[in-house]
């Protein structure tokens, strides 16, 4: 296993619509080091293009509870099937956009199938965080950010900061 380094927007690669993933079984490598990659960033998701791979597949873990059991997903083609007319706000960040964070609203629950790394296909109901969670990582894979969902004017205030956050990392 081994760190991927996180790319940081702006990125075209964050900007793109990812390719469908044909073979899951290639990709079980590159999502145990997106894992551990989000386990050590701290983040509790994490999705290809993050780590400049434009497949369809995300890791995410949403235990906040540091003496339970860690709960590693890794979903592969995920779609959403259904979402709850009931919204629910978060005050998300992404690890992309490092130290941004603001109140999102989406879907309160969501139900989703994807496909395992063993090629299975699986579904679930996802609702609180795990909601929130699955589908801002499902937007990464359509070339969307969080930072998306505000007004221009803000949108533009970020982009400049990561700009200028991504200038001084080169220069360190
Ligand atoms: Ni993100």
């Amino acid at each position: 296993m081994a760190l991927r380094d996180i790319l940081i927007h702006p990125d075209p690669r964050l900007k793109t619509v990812t390719e469908p993933v044909s073979d899951p079984a290639e990709l079980r490598a590159l999502a145990e080091d997106m894992l551990e990659t989000m386990y050590h960033a701290p983040g509790i998701g994490l999705a290809a293009p993050q780590v400049g791979v434009l497949k369809r597949m995300l890791v995410m873990d949403c235990i906040k509870d540091e003496d339970a059991d860690p709960k590693p997903m890794v979903l592969i083609n995920p779609e959403i099937k259904w979402s709850s007319e009931e919204k629910n706000v978060y005050e998300e960040g992404c690890l992309s956009i490092p130290e941004i964070y603001n109140d999102i609203e989406r879907p309160a629950e969501v139900e989703v199938t994807w496909t395992s790394l063993d090629g299975q296909d699986q579904s679930a109901r996802f609702d609180g965080l795990w909601a929130t969670c699955v589908q801002h990582e499902m937007d990464h894979l359509d070339g969307k950010l969080f930072i998306d969902y505000l007004k221009p004017l803000k949108r533009q205030m970020i982009t400049r900061k990561m700009q200028k956050l991504k200038r001084e990392k080169a220069r360190a």
